[in-house]
Order: structure tokens, then sequence, then C-alpha cells
């Protein structure tokens, strides 16, 4: 894209619009850190779908031309615009944070070879890089050398995306996942850039096709482009990565806190074919004294694959069955597709053409492709009547006493080939095309589904969903989609995970004991120990392999699974904890250690330990048949053993012995953890007494307490409480009291004993 030279510029508040000899391009200091650049090639709006409402602040800027670029001033940054819209982003102090590159792509070290042996390669199936590829868009940005790369949502990789390149292009993929798959079900083009002295995050919000290079092409650049749309990111400035994280969900929300049952173990296969299946899965907890909140119904609860329907020879009295095991203390989540049978006569298909609900081919037909019903059409949930339709047939699920909705295929995915890019689609009232709303398609119908959920039931949704843009985690959860019982897949699940919590969708879990391929037990006790930190805690199978509900194997599985499930629960407090920091500041629940130990280089590759908040940090075994591992212990205080006490000082790899049974657990000196009595779900005891383990001589927690299930909270319906440990002192006060339900007691472990003491007041100190 040639801009060409600047020819003036328009300063007007704290937007600079500057006229180049070819375009005119525009920079916006969204806040004094957050600095939009956007050119319109598409069209002059930089609507998103990611960004709802207005974020600009009131910031001051001051734009000046210095002989041929302008100096574009907030109070934190500078940036610099120079000839052909070349942009560089400095410290208030000149420190050089980020600078487009100036020269030509150039492909380092590409092969160069004959056409004949290009062609003898293909023919066995291997991909070869045709050199170059220019897109419509292209930002391309130089290589300081000390960068590390974090972000980019759900992608097959180790954290350190460094001299990889990826893609942005919702996919369905039930093959094996593996490293040089550069695209999975979701976009989220937003990474993170943390070098020595600075960290920086750019958004792209570009929700067409997007593609990324760190590195792979040249080490002197990296880049980020996109076939269609505007050239419209974020640069996001941040003194810390939690800040610019901070920052990117500033612009495009944060996870908001879940009710407290969706923190419980949850339980789903492909398919628990029929209501008497689903009940001995019920049995099996109970009767195993396995806690467990949740149950699922796959597709073949539904008839014949008919969203919003129940097959009654499957599940007859369905509600009956709903309001069983809802007493029993478990809650049911159903599955929806968006494809939606063609089948005249059908309410939920006959409602949508009669209402020109569905997207059309470009013949003015409705669009079919093939899903699991057959031939099957779909939701244009581009426009909002389609999502106010949408939303009310999630009545039909929530009157029967359905608890949460997972969406599922919404990429979409389609059996008879990907929809073409031409198919009508709506953006709202504007007429546009599949390519265009392929991204977004999932958030939409996440959105139309939480709202749904919302009105029907006034609590906090719960849906979950495969699919994603950024920005949908202001309303859903999600899933890793399908993975496969592989020792590989359960390594990566940690650094995917962390990424995509850096990426700011805190809610995440991934398919327990994996979903294709069939698990061994050594396998799910390894990834129950993993899951039992995940925040959305689920094991799931595919039809066709074998059954690994936590008895399905043997004793020593069982006792195993069993332990670490429960330890789930005691943690549950501790969790939601980290949930509200989520919603109030972005920061994941589930993170590297780089997060939280930016300043040990140490910590910058460890993609095989994660930390649970601030204080609890795992280093589960991801191999099979080892029983010990390294544990690297990051600098700034001592750690301790969770199981043995047994205290070390940080800035130390030390060797852990990990018997099958163990998965070793460090907790950081100065941590007060507030636990729960294991219980067999959510709600099953009423906790009147906090239990408080102290870890160390100083520090400081808050804890937060509310009725964990519907929004009363965000009225001031809640309580903190601050423990501070000093001196040989615990105290513990309330700073809010706006929840009726409070702690009557706490039971405190500190300097090796346990003893219970009455709260009744404010203040106490022990
Ligand atoms: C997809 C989902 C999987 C689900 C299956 C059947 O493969 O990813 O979780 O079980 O469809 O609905």
């Amino acid at each position: 894209m040639n801009y060409g030279k600047i020819v003036s510029f328009d300063a007007e508040g704290s937007r600079v619009a500057i006229q180049f000899e070819h375009r005119m391009a525009v920079i916006t200091a969204v806040t004094e850190e957050i600095i939009n650049v956007f050119c319109g090639l598409k069209s002059d709006s930089n609507h998103s779908f990611a960004i709802e409402g207005d974020k600009s602040k009131s910031v001051n800027v001051i734009a000046n031309m210095v002989g041929n670029y302008i100096i574009i001033s907030t109070p934190k940054l500078a940036v610099y615009v120079y000839d052909n819209f070349r942009v560089s982003f400095l410290k208030s102090d000149g420190t050089v944070i980020c600078r487009d590159y100036k020269g030509e792509r150039e492909a380092q070290g590409a092969a160069v070879i004959s056409k004949e042996a290009a062609a003898q390669a293909r023919m066995e199936g291997h991909v070869l890089t045709d050199g170059i590829k220019h897109r419509a868009i292209e930002v391309v940005k130089c290589m300081e050398g000390d960068e590390y790369f974090y972000g980019l949502g759900d992608k097959y990789s180790f954290l350190n995306k460094k001299g990889y390149d990826f893609e942005m292009w919702n996919s369905d993929l039930p093959e094996p996942h593996f490293e040089s798959m550069t695209r999975l079900y979701k976009s989220i083009p937003f990474f993170i850039v943390h070098r020595e002295a600075v960290n920086y995050g750019i958004f792209f919000d570009n929700h067409h096709r997007t593609y990324f290079d760190l590195g792979k092409e040249n080490s002197s650049y990296f880049s980020f482009s996109a076939d269609d749309g505007n050239l419209d990111y974020y640069f996001i400035y941040g003194a810390t990565m939690k800040s610019v994280i901070g920052g990117y969900t500033y612009l495009t929300g944060t996870t908001p806190l879940p009710q407290l049952w969706t923190l419980g173990y949850q339980q789903s296969r492909w398919s628990y074919e029929n209501r008497a299946e689903l009940l001995s899965v019920a049995d099996g907890m109970r009767n195993n004294e396995i806690p467990c909140d949740v149950l699922y119904c796959d597709i073949d609860y539904m008839d014949n694959f008919k969203v919003f329907t129940w097959g009654e020879t499957q599940y007859p009295q369905h509600q009956q069955m709903l309001t069983d095991l809802r007493e029993r203390g478990f809650k049911v989540v159903t599955i929806i597709d968006p494809g939606v049978k063609k089948e005249e006569g059908y309410f939920v298909y006959d409602e949508g053409v009669a209402n020109d609900y569905f997207v059309h081919a470009t013949d003015g037909s409705i669009y079919e492709n093939v899903v699991w019903p057959g031939d099957s059409v779909f939701p244009d949930f581009g426009r909002r009547a389609v999502r106010n339709w949408w939303a009310d047939k999630q009545r039909l699920m929530t009157d029967d006493g359905v608890a949460g909705i997972w969406n599922d295929m919404n990429e979409p995915a389609s059996f008879r080939g990907e929809i073409p890019d031409d198919v009508v689609f709506s953006d709202e009232e504007r007429v546009t095309n599949h390519a265009e709303m392929h991204n977004v398609y999932a958030s939409l119908m996440c959105k139309a589904t939480y709202e749904g959920l919302k009105r029907h039931t006034g609590k906090r949704p719960f849906v979950i969903t495969r699919a994603f843009y950024s920005g949908a985690q202001k309303y859903t959860t999600a899933w890793t989609g399908d993975n496969q019982s592989h020792w590989s897949h359960l390594r990566y699940a940690i650094a995917q995970l962390c990424s995509i919590g850096m990426s700011g969708l805190a809610f995440i879990g991934t398919d327990v004991g994996g979903f294709g391929a069939s698990c061994t037990p050594e396998l799910l006790c390894r990834w129950t120990q993993l899951g039992c930190f995940v925040p959305f805690f689920r094991n799931h199978a595919a039809k066709g392999t074998r059954y690994q509900e936590p008895w399905a194997f043997d004793k020593q599985t069982l006792d195993i699974c069993r332990k670490y499930i429960r330890l789930r629960y005691r943690l549950i407090p501790y969790l939601y904890d980290c949930f509200r920091t989520a919603e109030l500041t972005g920061v994941p629940v589930f993170r590297p250690l780089v997060l939280n130990f930016e300043k040990d280089v140490k910590t910058a590759e460890i993609n095989d330990q994660f930390m649970l908040g601030d204080w609890i940090m795992v280093a589960p075994i991801v191999d099979q048949g080892k029983v010990s591992r390294d544990v690297y212990l990051p600098k700034g205080g001592n750690w301790y053993d969770f199981h043995t006490g047994e205290r070390f000082p940080g800035g130390t790899r030390i060797l852990r012995e990990a018997p099958l049974d163990t998965c070793p657990i460090y907790i950081r000196e100065g941590a007060i953890l507030p636990l729960w009595p294991v219980m067999n779900y959510v709600g099953e005891k009423k906790v009147d007494c906090l239990e408080l383990t102290v870890f160390g001589n100083d520090g400081e927690y808050t804890h937060y307490q509310d009725n964990g299930e519907d929004f009363a909270y965000r009225d001031g319906a809640y309580n903190l409480y601050q423990f501070t440990r000093k001196g040989g002192r615990l105290t513990i006060e309330m700073t809010n009291a706006g929840y009726a339900d409070k702690y009557g007691a706490f039971k405190v472990t500190m300097n090796g004993k346990t003893f219970k003491i009455k709260f009744s007041g404010r203040k106490l100190v022990i």
C-alpha cells in the first residue's frame, strides 16, 4: 500500500488526521497509553466487533510537524509519523518502543529449488512455501532482537511465538492438532511483545482472514497483514505485561464473574446416548464420592439433531429428569449448534424461513450445507433481529431446567466443503459476505445466547463456545476444541491455555483426558491433575473412544482422580478470587510464570509450569512414565511445597519426585489461601467457616464473597475481607459488607497449628 508523502495534518482533540499524497489516515490517542492507527481502506469507520461503546478518554494530545515527519504526543507516549504512513512509538523519555520497518521484505534463508524438484516434493504431499506474499493490508515492524511474543489466543504452540507464523480463520479441525497448524477454532489477533526494557501489545482489529509473521520470514522484522478490511490496529503500551493485558481488556472487555457452580467438576461425553446412561453417570459420581456439578448432553439428546428439541425416545420426560438431577446437585448443559435442519414443519426452520433469518446464496435462495442434521441452513447472526430470535429460543431450554448452553460448530463448520466466501451474510442492515463475517459468526451467536440466558434466568449466563473472536470473553467461556488423548496434547495444553488467558479470555479449558483417540489410565490421572487448576474443568471424550469417566479404568485411577477433583473443590474460593481479579483487571486466572515474574528472565519460556493467580504454582507431569521432574521456583521470596510444607528459596531449580498420585504444587511465601471443605457439589454445604492457610510471616490477601449467582454484585451486594499477616499476627478485616451471608468463623492454619476462631465483628487480630 503506497500512501505517499505527508501533505498536511489536522489535529482535533485526541484525533490527528493526516493527509498523504494518495490517502488519508488517522492516529487517535484512545487513552494516554493506547493509540489507534487507522486507514479506511474498506469503510470510513473503525466499527468493531470486539470493542463495544466509546472507549476514548480525554487525552492531552500535541501534534507538530518536525521537518518531514509529525510527532504526536500524549503525556506517556510519542508517535512519530513518516511518509508512506510509517509509524514509530516512543516513550515520553525518548526510548524507542517499536518502529515500522522501512526496508523491503525479503525471505531470509529461502530455499531455491527447481520447478521439477518442487513438483516432486508436492507429489508426496509436502507443502512448500511460495515465497513472499503481499497482502492488501500489511504492517511490518522492526525486530529489535530481544523480543518475546506472547498471546494470539488459541494456537497449538509454545508460549513464545517468535520465529513462527500464524493465521486467523476460525477452523474446525477434527484431525490431531500439531505445531504446524497455523490456525485453530479461534481468532484473537492480539499479541504482547515483551522486551527487557519495554512491554507493548498490538491488537489488529481486523476480522477478515489475517496473518501474523513473528520473525519467520526474516528475523529483522515481524508483520501482520490481512486480505481485506481496514488498516486498524491498537498499539497498547504498558509498564508491565499485566498492564498491557489491562489495556487490551479495557478495549475489548474482561471475563465477567461466572456462577460459582461453573467452577465445579464437569463430566461430558459425545454422547451419553440416553437418559439411563446420563443417570448412571450421575450415580457413578455420587457412589464413588467424586464431587461433580455439571453433566452434559451432547448432540444425541436432540430429535434428529434438530436444535431446541429433545428426542423423546432417548430422553423421555426430560424435564422431570432435569429436575431430579438438579435436586441431587447436578446442573445439565446442552449443546446447541448453529446449523438448523432443513425440514418443513420443524418450527425453528419454519420460523427462520418465514422471517428471512437465514443466510443466502448469491442467487437469493437460502444457502444450504451439511452438518449433523444433514441438509442445514445457518442463522444470519449479524442482524439484531436474528440474534433476538435466537435469544428467545434459549427459553425453550432454560424453562425445561437446562443450566447452560454449549455452542459448538460455530466457525461455522460445514461438512460439504467450506462455506464459499461470497455467500451473503449481514452486518446489521449492511449486506456483506461470509469472508467478512466468518471470524465473528461465533461471537455473535454467543452474544445472542448470553442475552437469552440472562433475559430468561436473571443469572450470570454460562455459555461455552468453540469458535471465538476478540471481545467475546464478555459473553462466553471456551474450550480448546477437539484435542486428542495424546501426551503431546496434554503438554501443549499448558502453553495453549496460558496464551488464551493472556489474550483476554480467562474462562477457558481443554477436554480433560483428551477428546479423540482413547485415553489410558495414566494419562487420565495426569490430565485430571492439570484440570484441577484449569478454570473450566471438564472431562469430555469422542464417540467411539474408550470411556474415560474417573471410574472407567481401575481403583488407582479412580482414587487419583478423586483426590484432585476434591482438591479442586477446596480451591474454589481462591479460584473465584482469581476470577474477580480477571473481571477487574483482565489479568487471567491461569497464567504463565512470566506474567507474574517478568523480571526473572528464566521464566520467559517455561512451558510446562504455570501459575494459578498470584500464589499457586503448579508443575504437572506431562510425559508418560515420568515420576519426577525439575521445577523452577522464580526469584523473589521463598516457596512452600504444598504436599510436604518444605520451604525452598526462589531463583532455584529443584528435582521433585512425582509418583502417579502426586502433582507438584508450590505456594509462594506470603500466601493466605482461602479454602473450602470438600463437598459433592457447590452449595451442598453452606460455608459458614472459611479455612485460611497462611504461608510465611508477611502477606496480604483480599477475599471476595457474593451470592455466586446473579448480577446483584454489580450493585454492591458483595463482601470483601482483607487478610494481613504482619509481625507474627494475622488481621482479618471486613472492608466491604454488602452481602448478608457473611462468614461466622475462620479456621486458621498458621505456625504449624490449626484453630477455629469466631468472627462476629468487622476486625479481628489473631
Ligand atoms: C465437535 C465438538 C465436540 C462434540 C462433537 C459432537 O466435534 O468439538 O466437542 O462432542 O462435535 O457434538
